[in-house]
């Protein structure tokens, strides 16, 4: 059997566990490369280890001493699973995204991949016993507004990473939330091009502070997983450089990604990776990106064009229906439809790459190495601390110390808390309590839902001991009603599992929760929801209950920071960095696009997620650059709760609202002010309107922890491409000459106070930097 790119989703990470079982045509590559003449070597060595040249300099070097065979070694890698064990593959691999063999006469290290979009992965335990410390979902780390603690969830990854000897981290993926039922929406940060820009590139530098190779992805316009191997992303280029490429531009600017992973999808009729216009002209010609371009995994069509299209190295080469950088890469070359320069070109960027993560100065360790999985759990616990948002509070929360008989009910709260699943699934530390298979769909070869061991009920025994508390699983909503009767209160914990290759297809609450929170609100006035989800979801009950929290995914010790929160003993300061709609029809597309093709195509393939033949469909992103919030704006549509939006157990005041120029560009100050009881963080925005008119964007955020009564004076900076128009004639932006009204608020629409800036036109750089 030949695996084809397109029934990955079905198979996945899949076969892992069946791997050997799996007859995957594999082509064998030469291994080791024999070694090149010594001279060559040794009259470049000295260049490409001289640590003082920038990394592309040192790239070019190292390359000038490699042999062809050492070249095409490059530009590949294995997919560990299905060619382990055979037949003279390398014997170091364990099972993980990735592998590339190293060069060592030349020191070039060999490349360990792991999944790491919330912490080191191991999908369906594909490493028995080999747990990791699971961050909370990406949306609750842009939901904090801190690039600090997105900082810290990726250097504490990349940390466990390397101490389990794998060197490139497949993170940082920034793609935009263009649904609101998105499968991979908990995986991102969110609609806002600025908020999840700087989130990523806070993230992936935090993870290449470990001397290991990160990747952004999945680039670009990765919008849904419906058809995702064959959705064609249809976007104005204009309205994508605004919007999902400034995301990108900006976390290449601040992470400094070694790597860049192209999508699955096609953008504007051509698939991702094979796309000159994103690979070539937007990377490398407009933005200057030195690194290298990895497929993701099955997302590779071609030789001849993919190469010269300006993709580096595909990855995980069994899965795509040929191995196009093996041999059919090497007789391109000889036919010259490749030209030699086309391969050095490859492999220097995957050199420069391995040069500027500090990997070739670095080498990761060849065995395990030990972890303070406490202290990395602290770090989980802060992000989820950070990111958990108070959506509605009628002086239920935080709960009085004094409660004494509280009932929680359902969602497995007394033994955990959900996890989004697919190849971002990390094996937690602790244990899973729950996994449970899927029964079928795209997602069902490589994902299960599964709980992290981190359980609410436990942590609020453990705040609350004198409090008698107890747990019913919602299952019998009767019997759940009346234990909620007899309580004090009750906490509703209310699931909603979202995975990569599906996406969900509507926002309820699965399995009648909605049933269930409305009968138990019925029953007892006190009663608080906790929501964990992977996005927004309706909440028909909203005006029954007392508070809800939007808890996400919250990871290793979500268990322990809902209960924080819900005790007061930290002040709930998330913001939602995605809008939730009162109603599916309120968002851009009704559904998903193309479910019935996909349907139709599985039914006739057999073969899972778009696996048959089914040629593309197009997604009209007709919104253009205005996602998320600034669709509900400007369709005058009213949310259920905006982007933004977030309570605290305070209240705060700004004051002194000024914008002013710097060498940098402007910049805005504001006092902040904490006019509440209890110690705090605030979270200001800042939104601008062009002079051409358009909807509001977020253009600067911060986010300060003041004590009672305590006033902070705020500098942010204003992310000048925000204020600006792409120009495709110049490929630059342009800003327009005219007055920009900016105005600061909590949320997307809140005015609390307005300024005007006037800028002279202006050009700016199409490179963020
Ligand atoms: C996902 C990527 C992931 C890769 C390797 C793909 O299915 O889209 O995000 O990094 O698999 O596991």
């Amino acid at each position: 059997m030949r695996l084809s790119a397109m029934n990955f989703a079905s198979i996945g990470l899949a076969a892992l566990a069946m791997s050997t079982a799996i007859a995957a045509p594999v082509t064998a590559r030469t291994l080791p490369a024999k070694p090149a003449a010594k001279s060559a070597t040794a009259k470049s060595a000295a260049i490409w280890q001289d640590r003082k040249l920038d990394a592309q300099a040192r790239a070019t070097a190292l390359l000038a001493a490699m042999t062809q065979a050492e070249k095409l070694q490059l530009v590949r890698t294995y997919f560990p699973p299905f060619t382990m064990g055979k037949p003279g593959m390398p014997t170091d691999m364990i099972p993980s995204a990735g592998y590339m063999p190293g060069v060592p006469r030349l020191g070039i290290p060999t490349l360990r991949e792991s999944d790491a979009s919330l912490g080191v992965a191991n999908q369906v335990e594909q490493r028995k016993g080999d747990v990791a410390t699971a961050l909370p979902s990406s949306l609750a780390t842009a939901a904090s507004f801190d690039p600090d603690v997105a900082y810290a969830g990726g250097r504490m990854a990349g940390a466990e990473a390397r101490a389990k000897t794998f060197n490139v981290l497949l993170a940082g993926g920034v793609n935009l939330t263009r649904d609101p039922w998105g499968g991979r929406d908990f995986e991102y940060l969110g609609e806002d091009p600025v908020l999840a820009g700087n989130l990523a590139g806070a993230s992936i530098a935090g993870v290449q502070s470990n001397h290991i190779i990160s990747t952004v992805k999945h680039f670009a316009l990765n919008a849904q997983e419906t058809g995702r191997m064959i959705a064609d992303s249809h976007l104005d280029w204009s309205a994508l450089h605004e919007s999902d490429l400034l995301a990108f531009n900006i976390a290449i600017a601040r992470g400094k990604p070694a790597s860049v992973m192209c999508a699955y999808n096609l953008v504007n009729t051509d698939h991702a990776c094979e796309s000159r216009e994103l690979l070539t002209t937007v990377l490398r010609g407009d933005w200057h990106y030195q690194g290298f371009v990895m497929s993701d995994w099955g997302a590779v069509h071609s030789t001849v064009k993919a190469a010269m299209s300006g993709l580096d190295q595909q990855s995980g080469e069994e899965l795509d229906k040929e191995i196009y950088f093996g041999e059919p890469l090497k007789a391109a070359l000889a036919k010259g439809e490749v030209p030699a320069a086309q391969l050095d070109t490859m492999v220097r960027n995957v050199l420069t790459g391995i040069f500027a993560s500090g990997l070739y100065d670095n080498p990761t360790p060849v065995t395990a190495q030990a972890i303070d999985y406490t202290a990395h759990a602290d770090v989980a616990q802060k992000a989820a601390e950070e990111g958990i948002v108070l959506l509605k509070n009628a002086g239920l929360l935080p709960l009085a110390a004094g409660a004494k008989k509280i009932v929680l009910i359902g969602g497995h709260a007394d033994v955990g808390v959900l996890s989004g699943g697919g190849s971002s699934q990390v094996r937690s530390v602790g244990g899973v309590p729950i996994e449970i298979p899927l029964k079928g769909g795209p997602a069902a070869g490589f994902a299960r839902t599964t709980w992290h061991n981190s359980s609410p009920l436990q942590a609020l025994r453990a705040l609350l001991p004198s409090a008698q508390i107890t747990y019913v699983d919602g299952s019998d909503k009767a019997a759940a009603a009346q234990a909620a009767q007899q309580a004090d209160l009750a906490l509703v914990f209310a699931t909603q599992w979202r995975t990569e290759a599906e996406d969900i297809l509507d926002l309820k609450l699965p399995s009648d929760q909605d049933g269930l929170i409305t009968q138990v609100a019925g029953a007892q006035p006190r009663t608080v929801v906790v929501v964990e989800s992977g996005g927004p979801v309706l909440m028909p009950w909203l005006d029954k209950v007392g508070a809800v929290l939007a808890a996400w995914y919250p990871g290793q010790r979500g268990g322990e920071a809902i209960a924080n929160i819900l005790l007061g003993k930290v002040n709930p300061s998330g913001h939602l960095p995605i809008t939730f709609p009162a109603s599916e029809a309120q968002a851009p597309r009704p559904a998903p696009i193309g479910l019935e093709i996909v349907k139709a195509d599985d039914a006739a393939s057999n073969a899972g997620s778009a696996g048959g033949q089914a040629k593309s469909f197009v997604v009209d992103y007709r919104e253009g650059a205005d996602v998320g919030y600034r669709w509900y704006a400007k369709q005058g549509l009213k949310p259920l709760f905006p982007f933004g939006y977030g309570l605290s157990y305070t209240q705060f005041g700004f004051g002194g609202f000024a914008v002013t120029q710097s060498a940098k560009g402007p910049v805005v100050s504001l006092d902040v002010t904490n006019k509440g009881q209890v110690a705090g963080a605030a979270v200001p925005q800042v939104y601008a309107t062009l002079p051409g008119g358009g909807t509001a964007r977020l253009v600067a955020y911060g986010r300060v922890q003041l004590a009672p009564g305590e006033t902070r004076h705020l500098t942010l900076p204003v992310e000048i491409h925000a204020l600006a128009h792409w120009q495709a004639g110049t490929r630059n932006w342009r800003i327009e000459a005219g007055d920009y009204r900016l105005t600061l608020g909590t949320q997307a629409g809140d005015e609390q106070a307005s300024q005007t800036l006037h800028l002279a036109q202006a050009t700016l750089p199409a490179a963020v930097r």
